[in-house]
């Protein structure tokens, strides 16, 4: 009997769950094949006692549409980083990479299948080069992974912030205001940028374009004729102003990396006030909202495009590799490649080009 085992890790993202069932479905049709899911991510198997779950046909049955994870993830730690008090009470971190392959190899795993985002496929990268037979799928509502045409999630994010902007879109109207709605996306702003254009945004600002807010306040300025009119601005949480830093939250959390993101709708509310822009103005931050629930049917069939293939490299023994969409093909592209630079909105985009011929105000 072969084992195959599946870690989810980062953030929680709609159709983990079906990815997870494919590659089930797919390892059934072997015979000689077992899926494990480590608990937690890699958390699982570093645990004493380890928590590992066996998945088969009948655990997985019909998981293809909930949110979340059935095996569970954390954006905290890892095999590298994982936390550790010392003698004097203060939080350090110790590498435990090697121990976790031990007991992988200890448990007779002959592979496993990361299923994560940029953080969770750098940790595949390094540990595919200690010799752990490793497939990276990659998943993230911010679509950031560059090599691969889409990452799942990221289209049932989209739908979610689209519905967000028709439904503020009314009240806006109704009550002849500004709606400045904050979108996920840490570095880069496709949630933003597609939400804007699918909801008919005035004005979309997004990471890798610091905005001017003298351009957004001219943008607005034009949506009011005698106090009437009303506008919808789309902002990541990532966006910020030209030479300003990130607007962030304080983070207390054990073993959390990453700066954690919030608050720029509120900070670009009162930089219009500052300039003197009168009309009324609401926030409304949307946050978990876009990673929880059901999967649109368009991850759900990526998802189980992700999880096929993906078991088919590990029955294939082709490691140190990341299922990529390369529309109309599934492909498997180095990790190395696939974690070299981040997949960002650049200038020359065509849908910045599609949001400028619609009149939205891309903040310079
Ligand atoms: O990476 C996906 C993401 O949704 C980012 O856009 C966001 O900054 C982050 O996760 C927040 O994650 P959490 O609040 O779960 O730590």
């Amino acid at each position: 009997m072969k084992r195959v085992l599946i870690a989810t890790g980062g953030g929680d993202c709609p159709g983990l769950n079906a990815v997870i069932r494919a590659i089930v479905h797919r390892a059934s049709q072997e015979g000689d094949w077992e899926v494990l899911g480590s608990i937690q991510a890699f958390n699982g198997i570093l645990r004493e006692p380890t928590e590992i779950v066996v998945l088969d046909n009948k655990r997985v049955a019909g998981i293809h549409f909930q949110g979340g994870t059935i095996i569970e993830t954390t954006n905290k730690g890892g095999p590298f980083a994982w936390p550790v008090k010392d003698n004097n009470g203060v939080w350090t971190t110790d590498d435990r990479s090697d121990e976790m392959i031990r007991k992988i190899r200890h448990m007779h795993i002959d592979a496993v299948i990361n299923i994560g985002g940029d953080g969770s496929q750098r940790i595949s990268q390094r540990l595919f080069e200690k010799g752990l037979n490793i497939i990276g799928v990659p998943k993230t509502i911010d679509n950031d992974l560059s090599s691969t045409d889409s990452t799942f999630g990221f289209q049932t994010a989209v739908e979610i912030a689209t519905e967000a902007v028709d439904k503020l879109v009314t009240t806006a109207a109704s009550h002849n205001r500004v709606f400045v709605l904050e979108v996920m996306g840490r570095d880069t702003g496709w949630i933003a940028l597609n939400a804007a254009v699918a909801g008919g945004a005035e004005v979309c600002l997004i990471p890798e374009i610091p905005y001017d807010i003298h351009k957004v306040k001219d943008a607005l300025d034009k949506r009011f004729t005698n106090d009437r009119g009303f506008a919808v601005l789309v902002v990541s949480e990532g966006a910020h102003a030209k030479g300003q830093g990130l607007v962030t939250k304080v983070n207390n959390e054990i073993g959390y990396e990453n700066v954690k993101l919030g608050g720029i709708s509120r900070v670009l509310i009162q930089q219009l006030e500052e300039l003197g822009f009168r009309h009324d103005m609401r926030e409304t931050v949307l946050g978990h909202l876009q990673r929880g629930g059901v999967p649109i049917a368009y991850d759900r069939v990526l998802s189980a495009q992700f999880g096929v293939k993906a078991m088919e490299m590990a029955i294939a023994g082709d490691f140190g590799k990341m299922v990529a969409y390369h529309h109309p093909k599934f492909v498997a592209v180095p990790l190395a490649k696939a974690i070299a630079k981040p997949n960002l909105v650049t200038l020359d985009n065509a849908l910045i080009r599609t949001a400028k011929g619609l009149g939205i105000c891309l903040g310079y």
